[in-house]
């Protein structure tokens, strides 16, 4: 826990006064919005838009304002976690659930900064499941055609009922074991109807962060 803080933390010291920032999901993005929230309220003057239910939540909780698509172009900096980071900075992210509004998000910023444990970088991606988002219509046909990637796909399930959305589709996770090719694989996933998007982040950040369990943090750009 204490690495994925220090990182996140880390993160927020590039956020200035008149920002917009997006505002990332899960355990390490957590320490990112509680750092802003304090800043906040000590007078730093940001907009913000979160990247699931949860961290909007969290956001309007700590009295970070908020503001939708609509009342803005571009957002200045994303602050958001992943799951595995390789050396190139692709990323696997989606563990939370929240790729496609995370991708949104991320698409739509000038920068993203990622923030992670040592344990999250690889050398290469595939290990953790890759997160696929689909829609609930032909659900079974979907993940026919997932298969035939060549992967192991598990519907995502939760306390024994199906897991959904925010954007209200399914999950499936989708087991490679190794991705060699990350260009090739998210083009060929997203090709597949049924699809809404994938976890895999390719060429979308310039800034790592990661927190080592020891206390250092180490800024990779
Ligand atoms: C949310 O959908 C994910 O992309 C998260 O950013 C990712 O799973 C990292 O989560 P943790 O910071 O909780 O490990």
């Amino acid at each position: 826990m204490e690495a994925k803080r220090i990182a996140a933390e880390r993160a927020v010291d590039d956020v200035r006064d008149g920002m917009i920032v997006g505002l990332g999901t899960g355990s390490t993005a957590y320490y990112a919005i509680q750092r802003l929230g304090r800043l906040v309220q000590q007078g730093l003057s940001i907009q913000a838009i979160a990247t699931s239910l949860q961290s909007e939540q969290l956001a309007t909780q700590l009295g970070i304002p908020l503001v939708s698509f609509s009342e803005m172009t571009e957002l200045d900096l994303t602050i958001d976690g992943a799951d595995e980071v390789d050396s190139a900075f692709n990323l696997i992210k989606g563990g939370g659930g929240a790729l496609l509004r995370e991708k949104i998000v991320a698409a739509a910023s000038k920068q993203l900064t990622i923030v992670v444990d040592e344990h999250k970088v690889v050398r290469q991606l595939g290990k953790f499941a890759l997160p696929v988002e689909i829609v609930k219509f032909g659900y079974e046909a979907t993940i026919r055609k997932l298969f035939q990637l060549g992967c192991e796909p598990i519907l995502r399930a939760r306390d024994g009922e199906l897991y959904v959305t925010d954007n209200g589709n399914y999950i499936v996770d989708c087991s490679f074991n190794q991705i060699a090719a990350p260009v090739e694989l998210h083009r060929e996933l997203n090709l597949i109807p049924g699809v809404v998007d994938n976890g895999l982040f390719v060429g979308m950040t310039k800034k790592v962060i990661v927190g080592y369990d020891n206390g250092d943090v180490q800024v990779l750009e």
